[in-house]
């Protein structure tokens, strides 16, 4: 039984006290949901006064990006090493990384290679545009984000996967839960045919795009939904608690049930 995992994506949201705030307020009550991961993906700059308030606790800490250097002349950037005193997960490759930064296939694949060299556990993100969903390339695409040659590595170094459709992210406009359980099933048979079932039936994969308290349910109770990436929704203490609560409640559920 695959672990199930909220993470919340706090985007270019949140100075270093609004970011602390926003912990303090979640904080007593997150830390007692059990039976589902939760991480919370802040701004760089949070990172540090975050690690301080979550010692202790349930919650786990995740960057939103790296760079695949160590170290080095590359002003602005931020390396895997610097991270991993702070953090233990990151999400690499987010649509918008890879649409407003030019960030390519090969360059994602850099940065979870680099992640896994010093123990970071990459969230790496996937998914289409409209246009590549409306002309029926959703699986194409999907295939061709995965097809690394080291894509065995990832998934033996418990990298976890998101499918983010883009249309869904920050639209309001989510898929439908039956929708995104068939192209997280897809993705599953996929790594199956290329690397086998035990490593295909260990590998978490969340949904994201414009999840909300509201439709959490429907993705929760689909089969192959390990869990969901929240973007806007992880901004509001309640929302957020209420998408971690009804994941334990429902994930307890199904696995009683089988
Ligand atoms: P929204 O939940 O705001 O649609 O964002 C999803 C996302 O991009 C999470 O990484």
């Amino acid at each position: 039984m695959r672990v199930p995992l909220i993470a919340g994506n706090w985007k270019m949201n949140t100075t270093v006290s609004e970011a602390v705030e926003l912990v303090k307020e979640m904080l007593p009550e997150l830390d007692r949901i059990d039976n589902v991961d939760k991480v919370i993906c802040p701004p760089f700059v949070s990172l540090a006064a975050i690690k301080e308030l979550l010692k202790g606790s349930t919650i786990k800490l995740g960057a939103q990006n790296l760079y695949f250097e160590e170290k080095g002349a590359y002003t602005g950037e931020i390396s895997p090493l610097m991270l991993a005193e702070l953090c233990e997960f990151v999400i690499i490759g987010h649509s918008e990384r890879r649409q407003y930064f030019n960030e390519t296939i090969e360059i994602v694949d850099k940065k979870v290679q680099a992640a896994l060299k010093v123990g970071l556990t990459p969230i790496l993100c996937i998914g289409e545009t409209l246009e590549e969903n409306e002309a029926g390339k959703t699986e194409e695409i999907l295939t061709r984000q995965l097809s690394s040659p080291s894509a065995r590595l990832y998934y033996l170094g418990g990298s976890i996967l998101a499918y983010e459709p883009i249309w869904a992210i920050g639209t309001g406009r989510a898929a439908s839960g039956g929708q995104a359980n068939d192209t997280i099933g897809f993705i599953r048979q996929h790594i199956a045919q290329q690397h086998g079932q035990g490593i295909a039936q260990e590998v978490r994969i969340l949904y994201g795009g414009s999840v909300t308290a509201n439709n959490i349910a429907e993705f929760i109770n689909q089969p192959e939904i390990d869990g969901a990436l929240v973007g806007g929704a992880s901004l509001k203490a309640s929302e957020f608690l209420s998408i971690v609560r009804q994941t334990s409640e429902i994930k307890g559920r199904l696995s009683e049930e089988s």
